[in-house]
Order: C-alpha cells, then sequence, then structure tokens
C-alpha cells in the first residue's frame, strides 16, 4: 500500500462564474467574489484558466485573485509565451500547463508532454526559477508521465474527463476499465517523486474512487460546483463535495 499522503486538498475553479459575466458582458458575477466565497467555505486553493481567447477568465480576474486571495492560486495557462510573460509577472503558487485548442469547449485531453520534450522542459524552466509549482496536465498515460517527470515538472494533474464522461453514459465497463488507469498511474506517478493532482468533469457522484486514491493530493474541481450553486449557493455547493471526499479518503 502506497504511503498515505497526507489531506485531500480541493482547488475550486471559478471560471465559469466569468463564463456568465461574460454572456452578458459588465462586471457580474464577479469571479474574485466567488473565489472569496469558495475560500471561505473551505477551499483550499483557487484554479482559474486564463484561455488565449480569454472566453471566460479576463487578464483583470487574475490581477484581481493576486491582490484578494489568501490562499493560492493555481493559474492554467497553454504553453505560449505570452501566457508565461503573464505567469512571471504575477508569480503564481503554482502554473498548470494544459493543451487549448480554440475550437473546443474545455479541455479535452491531456497534454502531449512527451513528443514536445525539450521544448516544454525549456518553457517551464523559467516558471519553476520564479517559485511557481509546475504542475502538467495529462491522461493517465505511462509516457507522458515520464517525459513530465524528466523535464522537471514538479506534479502531474491527471486527466479525470475519460472516466466521468464514461459514468455519465452509462459506460461502465470502460469508465471502470478508466478508473482503473488512473489508479495505477497515479502510484506510478507518486512512485517517481511526482505529486499528483486530479481533475476534469468531477461531480457528486465520481468523485469517491477519485478522492480514495492515497496518491492523489489536489482535486480541482468547477463545472459541476458553478452549476450546484445555482440552486443551493456556492458554499453548501462546496461543502457537500468537501464531505464526499474527506469521507472516501477515510
Ligand atoms: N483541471 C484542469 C487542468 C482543467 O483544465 C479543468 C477545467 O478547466 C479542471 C480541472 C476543472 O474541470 P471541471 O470544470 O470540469 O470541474
Amino acid at each position: 500500500m502506497t504511503e498515505f499522503a497526507g489531506r485531500l486538498r480541493l482547488g475550486v475553479n471559478i471560471d465559469h462564474v466569468a463564463t456568465v459575466r461574460n454572456a452578458r458582458g459588465g462586471a457580474y458575477p464577479d469571479p474574485v467574489r466567488a473565489a472569496k466565497l469558495a475560500e471561505a467555505a473551505g477551499a483550499d486553493g483557487i484554479t482559474a484558466h486564463l484561455r488565449e481567447d480569454r472566453r471566460h477568465i479576463l487578464d483583470a480576474d487574475i490581477d484581481g485573485l493576486m491582490e484578494a486571495l489568501t490562499v493560492p492560486l493555481n493559474f492554467e495557462m497553454a504553453a505560449t509565451d505570452e501566457m508565461q510573460a503573464i505567469a512571471l509577472r504575477h508569480k503564481p503558487h503554482a502554473v498548470c500547463i494544459v493543451p487549448e485548442k480554440r475550437e473546443e469547449k474545455t479541455t479535452e485531453g491531456g497534454l502531449e508532454v512527451a513528443r514536445e520534450e525539450n521544448k516544454l522542459a525549456h518553457f517551464i524552466a523559467p516558471l519553476r526559477e520564479a517559485g511557481c509549482r509546475v504542475s502538467i496536465f495529462i491522461a493517465a498515460d505511462r509516457a507522458q508521465i515520464e517525459a513530465a517527470h524528466r523535464i522537471g515538472a514538479e506534479v502531474i494533474e491527471l486527466h479525470t474527463g475519460a472516466y466521468c464522461d464514461y459514468h455519465a453514459e452509462g459506460r461502465f465497463d470502460e469508465r471502470d476499465a478508466e478508473l482503473d488507469r488512473l489508479r495505477e498511474m497515479s502510484t506510478f506517478a507518486h512512485g517517481l517523486g511526482l505529486e499528483v493532482h486530479a481533475g476534469h468533469g468531477l461531480t457528486y457522484d465520481t468523485v469517491a474512487p477519485i478522492a480514495a486514491f492515497p496518491e492523489v493530493r489536489e482535486l480541482n474541481i468547477g463545472h459541476f460546483l458553478m452549476g450546484e450553486a445555482m440552486f443551493r449557493g456556492l458554499e453548501p455547493a462546496i461543502k457537500e463535495m468537501r464531505d464526499i471526499m474527506d469521507k472516501a479518503r477515510a
């Protein structure tokens, strides 16, 4: 059995508060206010993805988050020069490198690290020198994990989107196979000395098996929580997620 890796952290992704705001333009609802509420409800960190097309989070939101937060900001970004410059200006606690395509609705797959090793090693070096914890968002794939380790990433975030999609579509054999892959690859990555995070598409129905992996230190959850918050408010929505995570961990 892998050594217990400590309390599981919950990072709340506030991108979709900005999605709703941007549907009308203007200032409401404010993602920084949502982040402060999430913090008060027990979030251990806030995640925000500044996409190249600025479809949700805007540059000013990152300024606001850096100023307002007392918990760490996990700044998600594509591996571009523009985003690197923004990250180096703000020096957030963590930078998570994600693949990005303009035509996608959300981050569809993990980053291709193995084929881009040299480029990514050079890309993340200044971020690490600036003191950011660099995380790489990847599929549960051994070659990608090994490559993330070789380029000097301290953290990997495993993409749970396929597992959640299979669950939602009732494809339970495929879901369980993906869950096995995620479990095996968390153990493998932890064995290499990487800190393991996971996220994408997680809901009250899908979070427990992932939260139970002892090697996983942090889950990043956004879209489902923001949807729940519309019906129940952000605080109860987050507290229930926290509760399910803690019970699964125990
Ligand atoms: N982790 C990463 C790296 C992501 O890109 C996203 C989506 O922005 C999430 C976690 C959160 O996914 P969701 O909004 O589906 O919970």
